[in-house]
């Protein structure tokens, strides 16, 4: 079969063919139809990401079929028994264990459930791990209510766009930031209430100007522009965050934080609960993930190439053959 490995550090994922692999009695044979891409990926072909095996395949995003049903895959392996929190030995599909950047893949039954049936199979394969990265953060962490304004760092992210659906979807007030325009009326169009560039120093004064300041905060850039994600805070928010893209937070003023009684909520993945709960969720509420971009299999280094340079506005997704 074929299948993109991580061959190299610094190099494009790298397509070869491989033996199909053979499932242990608790495991089944999928048939990938379509995967996806997480900035995850991203990281790893850099060899900034921890764990790394060379030679493992990609991806830890898929749908595909087993025995003639189609299936969405759980990519959080391993999560343990506490729901607070993951065990030592948690791990992310695809690299070390092989991933869906490839025709099939073995996987234990228990990570495969039912593809809810609105969905098309490249919508479904958007959906795994932003979809439950976001519904942890949020709706796990952050407990939003009906009418809290909630504002969601970094729109074009895959997980950002996630958040902003769930939160619109439970009443919330949505505001968002990103580094263009476009982002930002594109999120309006899908029901967000308003939008600033992060690039604008005055972004905080503008939103304080128009809004007052935000319930919950949603990121995944820390660095240094953290500390105005904290400025724009309303005494008793929570500060829900999943990733440092931009590094490490210089200059946070803990008399913001704890005067204001904020919370800091650092939040990974989710567990198996949290995927379940995801998945009920979108299927309640027929949530559509958002898909900037159908590339073939052939044309998945392309997909790495526009989520470097941050051109996508939701998730790319491949389709297999
Ligand atoms: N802990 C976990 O479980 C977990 C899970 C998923 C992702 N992550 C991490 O979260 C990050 C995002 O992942 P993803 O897959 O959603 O990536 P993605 O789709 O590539 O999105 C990254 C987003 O970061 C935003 N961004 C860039 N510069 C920014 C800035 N100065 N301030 C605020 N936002 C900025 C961009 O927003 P605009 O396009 O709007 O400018 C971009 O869309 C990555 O670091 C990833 O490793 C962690």
């Amino acid at each position: 079969m074929q299948a993109y490995i991580i061959k190299e550090i610094n190099q494009p994922p790298f397509k070869t063919e491989v033996a199909i692999p053979v499932p242990k009695e608790h495991e089944a044979l999928v048939k990938i139809s379509a995967s996806a891409l997480n900035h995850r990926d991203v990281w790893i072909t850099k060899g900034q990401y921890p764990g790394i095996k060379l030679g493992a395949i990609m991806g830890a995003d898929g749908c595909g079929t087993w025995e003639g049903k189609e299936y969405v895959i759980n990519p959080g392996l391993d999560w343990g028994s506490d729901e607070a929190y993951q065990a030592l030995n948690f791990r992310v599909l695809g690299v070390p264990d092989d991933g869906t950047f490839a025709d099939y893949i073995c996987i234990p039954k228990k990570y495969l459930h039912e593809k809810p049936s609105y969905l098309t199979v490249e919508e479904a394969a958007a959906l795994p791990l932003a979809g439950v990265t976001a519904y942890r953060a949020l709706v796990v962490k952050t407990k939003p209510k009906a009418g809290d304004k909630v504002l969601i760092s970094g729109i074009g992210g895959g997980v950002a766009l996630f958040a902003m659906q769930y939160a619109i979807t439970l009443g919330c007030d949505v505001y968002v930031t990103s580094g263009t325009e476009d982002k930002i009326e594109k999120a309006i169009s899908l029901g967000a209430k308003g939008g600033y560039l992060y690039r604008d120093v005055n972004w905080p004064k503008k939103l304080m100007a128009d809004i007052g300041g935000v319930d919950v905060v949603i990121d995944s850039a820390g660095g240094s522009g953290f500390n105005n994600l904290v400025k724009v805070c309303n005494p008793g928010a929570r500060i829900s965050f999943y990733g440092g893209s931009l590094g490490k937070i210089d200059g946070l003023n803990p008399q913001l934080i704890f005067w204001r009684q904020i919370s800091l909520l650092g939040s990974t993945m989710g567990s198996d609960q949290d995927f379940v709960d995801m998945l009920a969720f979108v299927d309640k509420y027929k949530i559509r993930p958002v898909v900037d971009e159908v590339l073939s299999f052939d044309d998945l280094p392309l997909g790495f190439q526009k989520m470097e340079a941050g051109k996508q506005f939701g998730k790319i997704v491949f389709k297999h053959n």
